[in-house]
C-alpha cells in the first residue's frame, strides 16, 4: 500500500470516500454537499468531443523519418534534407465513412496523415491509401460525402445514394475501380501504401520550383483481405486493424514506409497529357520515375488514445518552408477545411495540445481564446508593428511568386476524360483481379433501387473498357445500351 498513490478532487484534495456519496442516513436522500461525487458525474457528461466528420474511426503511432537520399537539388524543407537526417513524426490512419466505432475491415479508402514535427515547424501530409480521389472540386465534397454516410431517413447507409451520386460525377470512375478493386479492404494498416495524393510545390534555396507528388510504400508489402473474410471480421472484431497495428508495434515488430516523390518540371504542367492538377489523375511513373527519399519507421504506441490519436490534428495547410500548395482546387479548399474543422472539434488552441505542439519554439501575437493553457505570452508584446522587440516575419520564407491568369468565375476543368486512366487501371489487372473487381461492384450496385443509375453507372465502366462494361452489365443481368455501344 506504501506506494499506492493518493486519490484527489481534480482540485488536489484528497478524497475520502470515493465508493459511497454522501447520504442523509442510510438509504438517503442523497447530499448536494457531495461535490467530489458531483465533479465525477459533471465531467463525465463532457467526456465526449465530436468525432471528426470523416475518418472518424482510426488508429496512430509515433515514429520517425530518416532521410536517405538528400533532395536539397529540389527543395529547402530541412525534414528532406541531408542524408540521415531524423525527424519524429506522429501517424494516423482511418477509414473514411464510417463512426468512431465502426468495424475496420469495410471496403472504404483508409486515411495515412502524417505529422512530421520539423525543426522549422509541424508539417502534415494528409493522405490517403489512393493516389486518386473521388471528386476534384471541393465544391462537391459535402454532398460526396452525405452519398457515404447515412440516410437521413432510414439511418442505413444507402448504395443508392453512393451509386447515384458516382454515376452523376464520373470523375470518380479511377477511383471507384480502385476501390472495388482488391486494394479496397487492406489487409491491416501495415499492410498499405500511402499517397499525398494532391500535386505539392517545392522550392529550393534558390528560389526554384517544381511539382512533386508523394508516394509512402510499405515495406510490408501491399497485401489485402478477401471481401469475405472482411465480413467476418467486421463482426467478430471491428477493430482489427487497430489491434494489429499496436500488437505489431507492441512486440517490436515496427512497420516502416519507404517513401518516394515524382518530380515534374513546372513548364511540363502546361503541356502533360493530363492537368496535374487534377487529383482524379495520377502521373505515368515512365514520365516522372518514383526517387526515393527516405524511411519512415513506426516504434511507439499512444500511451493515451484520447490525447494522442483523437485530439490528433492534421492539416494540409501546415506546410514548412520549401514546400508549398499548387493551384489543386480541392487542396485549395483543403487549406480552410482542416484548421476549420479542428477549433470546431477540438478548440481554437488545439496546436498547444501536446501531440499538436511544434517541437520548436512558438512566437506570434495570438492569444487568448478557450483553454489558452500555455502562459498566453506572458507579459510580452502583443501587436505588430512594435519597439518593443517582439518577433519579426523572415522575408526570405516568403511564399514564391507564381503567375496567375484568366477571368474569375465558376470555371469547370477543361477535359472531361474520366476515362483513360480508369481504363487502364482495369486493364493492368489479372484476369483474376477483374473478376473479383467485377463481383464486388456487382454486389454493391444490385442494391441500388433505380435501374437508370445502374445504366448510367455502365455507360461509364464501359467507356473506360467495353470489356468492364459488358461484365457489370452481365453480373447484373442488365445489357449494355445500344447507343452506349455504338458511340465506344
Ligand atoms: C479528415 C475535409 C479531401 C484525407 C478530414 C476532416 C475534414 C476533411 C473536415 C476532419 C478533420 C478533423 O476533424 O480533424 C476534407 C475536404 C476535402 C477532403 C473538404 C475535399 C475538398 C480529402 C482528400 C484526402 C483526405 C483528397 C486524401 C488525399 C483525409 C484524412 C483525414 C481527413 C487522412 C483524417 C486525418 C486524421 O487522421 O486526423 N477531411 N477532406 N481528405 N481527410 Fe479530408
Amino acid at each position: 500500500m506504501a506506494d499506492t498513490k493518493k486519490l484527489t478532487t481534480s482540485w488536489g484534495a484528497p478524497v475520502g470516500d470515493n465508493q459511497n456519496s454522501i447520504t442523509a442516513g442510510n438509504p438517503g436522500p442523497t447530499l448536494i454537499q457531495d461535490v467530489h461525487l458531483i465533479e465525477k458525474l459533471a465531467h463525465f457528461n463532457r467526456e465526449r468531443v465530436p468525432e471528426r466528420v470523416v475518418h472518424a474511426k482510426g488508429a496512430g503511432a509515433h515514429g520517425y523519418f530518416e532521410v536517405t537520399n538528400d533532395m536539397s537539388k529540389y527543395t529547402k524543407a530541412k525534414v528532406f534534407n541531408g542524408v540521415g537526417k531524423r525527424t519524429p513524426v506522429f501517424v494516423r490512419f482511418s477509414t473514411v465513412a464510417g463512426e468512431l466505432g465502426s468495424a475496420d475491415t469495410v471496403r472504404d479508402p483508409r486515411g495515412f496523415a502524417v505529422k512530421f514535427y520539423t525543426e522549422e515547424g509541424n508539417y502534415d501530409i494528409v493522405g490517403n491509401n489512393t493516389p486518386i480521389f473521388f471528386i476534384r472540386d471541393a465544391i462537391k465534397f459535402p454532398d460526396f460525402i452525405h452519398t457515404q454516410k447515412r440516410d437521413p431517413r432510414t439511418h442505413l447507409k444507402n448504395p443508392t445514394a453512393m451509386w447515384d451520386f458516382w454515376s452523376l460525377s464520373p470523375e470518380s470512375l479511377h477511383q471507384v475501380t480502385y476501390l472495388f478493386g482488391d486494394r479496397g479492404i487492406p489487409l491491416t494498416y501495415r499492410h498499405m501504401n500511402g499517397y499525398g495524393s494532391h500535386t505539392f510545390k517545392w522550392v529550393n534555396e534558390k528560389g526554384e520550383a517544381v511539382w512533386v507528388k508523394y508516394h509512402f510504400k510499405t515495406n510490408q508489402g501491399v497485401k489485402n483481405m478477401d471481401p469475405e473474410l472482411a465480413v467476418k471480421i467486421a463482426g467478430e472484431n471491428p477493430d482489427y486493424h487497430t489491434e494489429d497495428l499496436y500488437n505489431a508495434i507492441e512486440k517490436g515488430d515496427y512497420p516502416s514506409w519507404t517513401l518516394y516523390v515524382q518530380i515534374m518540371p513546372l513548364e511540363d504542367a502546361k503541356t502533360y497529357r493530363f492537368n496535374p492538377f487534377d487529383v482524379t489523375k495520377v502521373w505515368s511513373h515512365k514520365d516522372y520515375p518514383l526517387i526515393e527519399v527516405g524511411r519512415m519507421v513506426l516504434n511507439r504506441n499512444p500511451e493515451n488514445y484520447f490525447a494522442e490519436v483523437e485530439q490528433a490534428t492534421f492539416s494540409p495547410g501546415n506546410l514548412v518552408p520549401g514546400v508549398e500548395p499548387s493551384p489543386d482546387k480541392m487542396l485549395q479548399a483543403r487549406l480552410f477545411a482542416y484548421a476549420d474543422a479542428h477549433r470546431y472539434r477540438v478548440g481554437v488552441n488545439h496546436n498547444l495540445l501536446p501531440i499538436n505542439r511544434p517541437r520548436v519554439e512558438v512566437n506570434n501575437y495570438q492569444r487568448d481564446g478557450f483553454m489558452r493553457f500555455d502562459n498566453n505570452g506572458g507579459g510580452s508584446v502583443n501587436y505588430e508593428p512594435n519597439s518593443f522587440g517582439g518577433p519579426t516575419e523572415v522575408s526570405e520564407h516568403k511564399t514564391t511568386p507564381f503567375p496567375v491568369s484568366g477571368m474569375a468565375e465558376s470555371v469547370p476543368y477543361d477535359d472531361d476524360d474520366h476515362y483513360t486512366q480508369a481504363g487502364d487501371l482495369y486493364r493492368l489487372m489479372s484476369e483474376e483481379e477483374k473478376a473479383r473487381l467485377v463481383k464486388n461492384i456487382v454486389e454493391s450496385l444490385k442494391q441500388v433501387t433505380k435501374e437508370e443509375i445502374k445504366l448510367r453507372q455502365i455507360r461509364h465502366f464501359y467507356k473506360a473498357d467495353p470489356d468492364y462494361g459488358r461484365r457489370v452489365a452481365e453480373g447484373l443481368g442488365l445489357q449494355v445500351p445500344d447507343d452506349v455501344i455504338t458511340n465506344a
